[in-house]
């Protein structure tokens, strides 16, 4: 059974079919995810970070499920197959799928980089790609927030440095709608989103994993090799919903973009807290390793919410958040 108009969304004017967007390097490449998830169902698929050379990322173990249910920490370290690779084997998966076309949700390709200038090259030639193949890749990602790499963070920390990057990368993008990714650490998030949003970026996704460390007792070792890594799953939820709720009111107040939120999305309700708190749209990571196939759940979930809150669609549920209520006071 297919998606409800209800779910429908968009991103930067990129229109999509389900607000649910697999989150980057949770779900391989490109598209290896549609061998056990529909794609139809989905809004989009964001791939793994690119970065300008191939990387094999940190030694193992780089992986850990947290107790509890509080989520897992990774330090994967950006493992991907560098630009090269990705234009000549991953790309025509997103184009074309080997003669059965398209893939049938939006796909967004995630950039990653230790310079500007890596940035500038890897976006650039994504976009010239993507113009080239029918706008395959209608939004591209900028991964300023990895705690994984020495520097890729520090894009992501300050005002000065998103504007110096948005000023080189923004005049290459000249198809796709540009995202940029922040993560909780962020000192004065809403002030770094909407420097983001001045210089050119047509939506944010909020956020990434929150630096973490797990130790074996018995051992006397951190669990991963990279002995720090970042944590992502339920416990990131209520930490990104709160900078997805003041980054919405600062922007708003300003210069209103969309936000991707992006944190400990496993069930409906999660969702549909982001979007009162006023995303458009939101990512999935941990929750895939869970079920792969929760991001359909949670969009029938949300499909059920909408309905019972006697709205049209998802578009007016965004940022509808009523104030607390106090007991004895009217
Ligand atoms: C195994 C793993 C690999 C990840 N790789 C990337 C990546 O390459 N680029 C990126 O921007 N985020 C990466 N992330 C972060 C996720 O995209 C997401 O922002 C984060 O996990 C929070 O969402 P979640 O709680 O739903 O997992 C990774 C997360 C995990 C768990």
């Amino acid at each position: 059974m297919s998606l409800s108009e209800r779910v429908k969304t968009s991103l930067g004017g990129v229109e999509l079919r389900s607000p649910i967007v697999l989150a980057a390097g949770t779900a391989g490449v490109i598209d290896e995810m549609a061998d056990v998830l529909d794609l139809s169902m989905i809004g989009a698929i964001t791939t793994k970070s690119i970065t300008l050379q191939p990387r094999e990322g940190n030694d193992w173990w780089r992986i850990l499920d947290l107790p509890g249910a509080a989520g897992m920490i990774n330090a994967i370290g950006l493992a991907n197959p560098g630009l090269d690779a990705f234009l000549e084997h991953a790309c025509p998966n997103a184009a074309g799928r080997r003669g059965i076309g398209a893939l049938p949700c939006a796909v967004i390709a995630s950039v990653a980089g230790f310079s500007v200038d890596e940035y500038v090259k890897v976006a650039a030639n994504i976009d010239a790609y993507s113009a080239s193949h029918g706008g395959c890749f209608p939004l591209i990602e900028l991964n300023v927030s990895c705690p994984n790499v020495r520097s890729g963070v520090e894009f992501g920390h300050s005002a000065g440095l998103i504007r110096e990057l948005l000023e080189a990368v923004r005049p290459v993008v000249r198809t796709a709608r540009l995202i940029v990714k922040l993560g909780p650490m962020t000192p004065d998030l809403p002030g770094v989103a909407l420097a983001a949003a001045y210089a050119g970026a047509d939506v944010l996704n909020l956020g990434n994993t929150i630096p973490a460390m797990s130790i074996d007792v018995e051992q006397r070792r951190p669990r991963i090799a990279n002995t720090t890594g970042g944590m992502s799953g339920p416990a990131l939820h209520p930490v990104m919903l709160k900078h997805v709720y003041e980054t919405r009111r600062r922007l708003s107040e300003a210069r209103p973009i969309p936000i991707l939120a992006t944190g400990g999305v496993l069930q409906w309700e999660d969702a549909a807290a982001y979007i009162l708190a006023g995303a458009s749209a939101v990512g999935v990571g941990t929750g895939l390793f869970v079920d792969p196939r929760s991001p359909i759940t949670i969009a029938r979930g949300l499909d059920r919410w909408i309905a019972r809150q006697g709205r049209a669609d998802l578009s007016a549920l965004i940022g509808d958040l009523l104030p607390p209520l106090t007991p004895g006071r009217a």
